[in-house]
């Protein structure tokens, strides 16, 4: 079926009850997106069409989580080629709304607060952008809760539909961060996590890539293959040497390292005593943020042994 696109809630609504129908065991999935579509987000849209009957994508430049006009101005917006790549996958519906649509009476007064976990890493750099992505976040599962269960005239009444959203590792984080918002405030949704969809030399795939130059792009290599280095490490059960990892970075002059540390993959707290000396064992996320040339990147590793 062609791809269907809807501009407001009310269409959303409409159109995803449509599609949900209404019977037992039915179940849609959501992948919130701000467009700019590549690979990575191409996975989450294959992982959800797979494990539901109904998916709904959704793209949304959402303002309140850019700290800086320059940087929401000159996000990129693509929004055919966006409606093409999804469909691609088998998206039933996207709902790509204007600012006005999700913040009808401009920003919003009351917000949702990312507290601790929203303040480190990422947050430390970009005050205020957690808690501009969970609150769009939270709304964007609102809206896309499933409309059935509530049987058309005359049905047999069904049971409540499943309802999951996908997101993805790339952006460790803002993970963490949803399943915890989902988990404290009891949203009715599962998360589903999908793991990092890198390009074959290694650099995470990520919509701000297209901004390095040739040179850039090589030297932002080292990101990915300083977390191979403790991934390996981490594998073969041996000290993860953050030290001499985080050297290898330093190393590299175009790269300009902000953060490089191994933490607890639902605290992201350190865990200092898995970094040095004694043998990996057990689970962590290493993170890494830096800025190469104008462009500020992330990347994470789950580490297990
Ligand atoms: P955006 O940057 O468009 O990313 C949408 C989703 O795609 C996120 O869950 C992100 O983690 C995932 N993604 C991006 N690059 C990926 C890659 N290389 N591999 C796997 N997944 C990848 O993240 C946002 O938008 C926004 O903050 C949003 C959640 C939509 C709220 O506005």
């Amino acid at each position: 079926m062609p791809i269907k696109l809807a501009t407001t809630v009310a269409g959303l609504r409409t159109e995803g009850a449509r599609l949900l129908g209404s019977g037992q065991g039915r179940s849609q999935g959501l992948v919130p997106t701000m467009g700019a579509l590549h690979e990575g987000h191409a996975a989450l849209a294959r992982a959800a069409v797979e494990q539901n009957d109904v998916v709904v994508a959704t793209i949304f430049v959402n303002p309140l989580q850019f700290g800086d006009a320059v940087d929401l101005d000159r996000y990129p917006r693509t929004l055919d080629a966006d409606l093409a790549l999804l469909e691609d996958q088998g998206v039933d519906l996207v709902f790509a709304p204007p600012v006005e649509e999700v913040y009808p009476g401009g920003e919003p007064l009351v917000r949702i607060t990312s507290g601790r976990l929203g303040e480190k890493w990422e947050g430390a750099s970009r005050p205020g952008h957690f808690d501009g992505a969970l609150t769009v976040v939270a709304k964007l599962l609102h809206y896309g809760l499933p409309a059935a269960g509530l049987p058309a005239a005359g049905a047999a009444p069904g049971g409540l539909p499943a309802y999951r959203a996908y997101f993805g590792q790339k952006d460790a984080q803002q993970l963490a961060l949803v399943r915890r918002m989902v988990a404290d405030l009891n949203f009715p949704v599962e998360i589903v996590g999908v793991p990092t969809v890198r390009a074959v030399d290694g650099l995470a795939l990520s919509s701000r890539n297209r901004f390095l130059s040739g040179e850039e792009r090589e030297a932002a290599l080292v990101l990915s293959r300083a977390l191979r280095l403790l991934e390996e490490r981490a594998d073969a059960r041996q000290p993860l040497d953050l030290d001499s990892a985080r050297a290898l970075v330093e190393s590299q002059p175009l790269v300009g390292l902000d953060y490089f540390e191994v933490v607890d993959p639902e605290t992201l707290e350190p865990l200092a005593e898995n970094c040095r000396q004694t043998p990996f064992s057990g689970e962590a996320l290493a993170l890494i943020a830096a800025k190469v040339g104008p462009v500020r990147l992330i990347d994470n590793a789950p580490l297990r042994s």
